[in-house]
């Protein structure tokens, strides 16, 4: 049974495990140093109000969580969420996902975001997967747009209006 909840700072530490094990599998993210404590709390302090995190906890342990992170700083672009979402390794493939997406669109709605983009690559088969489940469209592959280990990746635009 998963409960899908808001993000407490006493949850910091396990988003920043299974965000590490998402740089390290390489399958997610240009990112590719693991991220420190100082950073992660940095990064949970700048997601308050309607840059929600949302977890997802499974017997009481978080297994995957969820976040609505800054699209641009114009404002312009106001109602326009990027959005990351990791899974424990053990917990992939189960429908994790799904359901934290399903919960962000809902919190996204409520903070009046009328889009969610992001940026995946084209390679992640369970991340297309999900996206494409739940109606993301994919807007157009960007070629060489990132270094990773010293290597050219492509990285791909989705997105889906709320
Ligand atoms: C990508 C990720 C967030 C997806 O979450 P998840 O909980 O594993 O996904 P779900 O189990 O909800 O599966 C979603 C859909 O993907 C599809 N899917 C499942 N397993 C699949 C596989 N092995 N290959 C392709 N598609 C698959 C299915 O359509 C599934 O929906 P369904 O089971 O209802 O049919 C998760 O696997 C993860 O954290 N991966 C590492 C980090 C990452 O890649 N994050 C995304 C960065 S863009």
């Amino acid at each position: 049974m998963l409960l899908i909840r808001g993000a407490r700072d006493t949850d910091i530490e396990n988003i920043r495990l299974i965000y590490n094990q998402g740089i390290e599998d390489r399958i997610a993210t240009l990112e590719g140093a693991t991220k420190d404590e100082a950073y992660m709390r940095n990064w949970f302090e700048t997601h308050q109000g309607r840059y929600q995190i949302l977890v997802a906890e499974a017997n009481g342990e978080v297994v995957g969580w969820a976040a609505i992170n800054p699209y641009s700083s114009r404002c312009a672009y106001d109602g326009v969420g990027d959005i990351s979402v990791y899974i424990h390794r053990n917990w992939r493939g189960k429908g994790v996902g799904s359901q934290l997406l399903q919960k962000l669109e809902e919190a996204g709605k409520e903070y009046k975001f009328y889009k969610f983009v992001l940026f995946t690559f084209p390679f992640n088969k369970l991340g297309q997967g999900l996206y494409r489940k739940l109606g993301y469209r994919e807007v157009g592959v960007f070629h060489n747009q990132g270094l990773l280990d010293g290597n050219f990746i492509d990285v791909m635009a989705m997105e889906k209006l709320l």
